[in-house]
């Protein structure tokens, strides 16, 4: 069993910390102080190659394997979670349902526009009635002649506004449950189709989290997603590759979180020695950086599974799961470990709790997790 990155994950990883720690760092306290969508930054990546990171070479992407972009999540999270975010579903859900489910045509026209960063992508499912309960959305797809009229609302769409083209899940059959639901490219331009409210949150400043509206959004046959019906299960199966993602933007958050609460514990004195001094606070760091290396393992397994094509929805909500409490608890513990100046907003640790709190809700909350994890020791046998 080799638990060493290769020296090309290495590399990768050399590349986005060097990156992220030059041209993102610095501005992630203005990017979360004004909550403007970091474009210039995004253009930036796309430029790098990092929004087309597991796309294969012969169509516009990198062809790195899917631990290495896990690694470029987690190096872009540790310096700005929202970019980390907003790269993560621009690929995890944005661009590869089409990479995997498209027509040649779908694929040769939107994945190397998406690769390349020229496009952005987004992923839509949720709706106002329908979160964690994904079967029930309740937009609608009529055929009409060789288009399809799309009617609903989306709601916590991730990039939405700023995305050129979206995956957008819709009932083209009632009564059949999943097997109703079909997915759709949607343009942004699209007749019919409007973003709406776009929300003011706790964290992730900076990423966009918009609503969408479709009235008589009318849709071409051609940019159906797989068949009629294949939706929810194109969307179940992208989830468990997204849902590593968030686990990798989540151990960059804890990570960012625990290297300032070392570095400031080591130089703060109280009692006439450097805090770090103090047993108590040498076993806090500890348990932290354990529950860090826990994440760390869980997330790359289920990534190093993803890469070789094993089924591991099992292993991705464990992942997402331990990996997002970690956040919350690391960040929670850093802001405690920098005491009153923790809460300030003159070090990062404030805004890394901020930004941990949402790693436990999207993407399936970590309720479902527990669920989806339930439902799999129940299909399969585990050791
Ligand atoms: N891969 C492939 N197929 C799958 C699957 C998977 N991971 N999970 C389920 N399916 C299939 C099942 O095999 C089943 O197929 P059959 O009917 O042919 O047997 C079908 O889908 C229905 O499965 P379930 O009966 O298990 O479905 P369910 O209604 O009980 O739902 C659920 C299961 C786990 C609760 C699911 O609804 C779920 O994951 N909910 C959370 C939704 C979610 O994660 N939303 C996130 C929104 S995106 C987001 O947050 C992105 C962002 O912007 C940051």
């Amino acid at each position: 069993m080799e638990l060493r990155l290769s020296s090309e994950q290495q590399a990768m990883r050399k590349l986005v910390r060097d990156f992220a720690t030059r041209v993102i760092a610095p501005r992630a306290q203005y990017i979360d102080e004004t909550d403007a969508f970091p474009r210039s930054i995004v253009r930036q990546m796309g430029e790098l190659g990092l929004l087309g990171l597991p796309i294969p070479e012969d169509i516009g992407g990198v062809g790195a394997d899917y631990v290495s972009y896990m690694l470029a999540i987690e190096e872009i999270s540790y310096a700005s979670a929202a970019l980390g975010v907003i790269l993560a579903v621009h690929t995890s859900v944005g661009t590869l349902p089409i990479f995997h489910f498209g027509t040649e045509e779908q694929r040769q026209y939107y994945v190397p526009k998406l690769a390349s960063g020229e496009w952005l992508g987004a992923f839509a499912l949720t709706e106002p009635n329908a979160g964690s309960d994904a079967q029930s959305i309740q937009t609608r797809a009529v055929r009409d002649g060789d288009h399809y009229r799309l009617t609903g609302n989306k709601v916590f769409i991730t990039n939405g506004g700023e995305a050129d083209v979206y995956t957008v899940f819709a009932v083209t059959e009632s009564g059949v449950g999943a097997h109703g639901m079909s997915a759709f490219i949607v343009q942004k331009d699209t007749p019919g189709f409007r973003v709406g409210k776009k929300e003011r949150k706790m964290g992730l400043n900076g990423s966009s989290t918009a609503e969408l509206i479709f009235d008589e959004a009318l849709v071409p046959i051609a940019n159906r997603l797989g068949d009629e019906g294949d939706g929810f299960k194109i969307a179940m199966s992208q989830l468990d590759g997204g849902r590593i993602g968030i686990a990798a933007q989540a151990l960059g958050i804890s990570r960012a979180a625990f290297d300032a609460a070392k570095g400031y514990v080591e130089q703060r004195r109280q009692f006439g020695r450097p805090l770090a001094d103090f047993q108590s606070i040498q076993m806090t760091l500890a348990d932290l950086a354990m529950k860090i290396e826990v994440a760390r393992l869980l997330t790359y397994r289920a990534a190093t599974l993803r890469a070789q094509g094993i089924a591991c929805t099992m292993e991705a909500s464990m992942a997402k799961l331990f990996s997002t409490d970690a956040a919350m608890y690391v960040t929670t513990e850093a802001v405690q470990l920098f005491g009153g100046y923790g809460y300030t907003k003159d070090f990062p640790v404030e805004r890394l709790m901020r930004d941990a709190k949402v790693t436990q809700i999207y993407e399936g909350t970590n309720q479902i997790q527990r669920i989806v994890i339930a439902k799999s020791l129940a299909n399969k046998e585990y050791i």
